[in-house]
């Protein structure tokens, strides 16, 4: 079942148990974060370092910058300790208000953090990459702090589900007439010949992946613009494609049904896939598989 990290012990999963007045079971009280790690090194450890503390500030949670950097140890070990040091694993990271008493304000100040890691192997969905996904497009009716990182999923869940029920892989999400990003990914649309995207903001999480992509842009040398793509403007864009840790770039082929530019993974989207993947594994110090 694996080694887990809980509260600074290093135990068998089935022996990592939390309260059930844990917060982040009771409120959703919590940030949580996803890391690459290819051949035992965590791609972009930095921006998630940097998301996770951002994050835990915006929540008010006392778990600071200095408390975050310790996890980067913590990844490695558990990367050891699960025997994941060759080829491709993510590791799970949530940080909880902790456990106390339920009230909606605040615990004590006394109240420890809650800290909880795993390792797992992760097998990149190579046909998805390869053949693209379908997607359906799907209301944004999450909170208006989409920017931190919380447990508090139901927004992505549900939109998922719907996009699950009809055998597509994401929802893209419509907010105000805009694509704000998928469920679980951020999203770009090519429209002749610009890469589009929504600017960052509370309504959108700033996706590490996101990141990476849009510096490939600008060495790449291809158009970008941080423009809200339009609900009307969607039906007819020549590229659609997905960006996330898990997610690398997914091209969507179809949405709502009908096929998005020719029904095939675009010139642009594979581009950057291959840009993406040189990074990775540059970063990674691994040869390329
Ligand atoms: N999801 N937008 C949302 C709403 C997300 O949940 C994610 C990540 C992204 C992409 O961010 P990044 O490139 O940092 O992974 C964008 C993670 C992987 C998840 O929930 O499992």
């Amino acid at each position: 079942m694996g080694i887990v990290y809980l509260n600074g012990e290093f135990i068998p999963k089935e022996r990592a148990m939390i309260s059930v007045d844990d917060r982040g079971f009771i409120f959703g009280d919590g940030i949580y974060e996803v890391v690459r790690v290819i051949d035992a090194r965590t791609f972009e450890w930095g921006a998630h370092a940097e998301r996770l503390t951002r994050g835990l500030a915006g929540l008010r949670i006392n778990f600071g910058a200095r408390d975050v950097s310790r996890l980067s140890g913590v990844c490695e070990r558990l990367v050891r300790d699960n025997a994941l040091t060759e080829g491709e694993a993510t590791v799970y990271l949530q940080i909880t208000r902790g456990a106390a008493p339920r009230t909606h304000h605040f615990p004590p100040a006394d109240t420890a953090p809650t800290v909880y890691a795993n390792a797992t192997k992760f097998i990149v969905p190579l046909a998805q990459r390869e053949n693209g996904v379908a997607a359906i497009t799907f209301p944004d009716f999450r909170w208006g702090r989409c920017d931190l990182k919380t447990v508090n999923l139901l927004g992505a869940v549900l939109a998922r589900q719907a996009a699950a029920e009809v055998g597509a892989y994401e929802a893209i999400l419509l907010k105000d007439g805009v694509m704000t990003e998928g469920a679980a990914t951020n999203a770009f649309a090519v429209i002749e010949g610009t890469i589009r995207t929504y600017p960052l903001s509370n309504y959108i999480l700033p996706g590490i992946t996101r990141k990476v992509i849009v510096e490939l842009i600008a060495e790449l040398g291809l158009s970008l613009a941080i423009d809200p793509v339009t609900q009307r403007e969607l039906g007819g864009v020549d590229e659609l494609f997905l960006t996330g840790t898990t997610t690398d770039v997914t091209p969507v082929v179809t949405l709502d049904g009908r096929p998005v530019g020719n029904g095939k993974p675009g010139p642009l989207a594979r581009m950057l896939q291959e840009a993406l993947t040189a990074r990775m594994y540059a970063t990674a110090g691994a040869a390329r598989r």
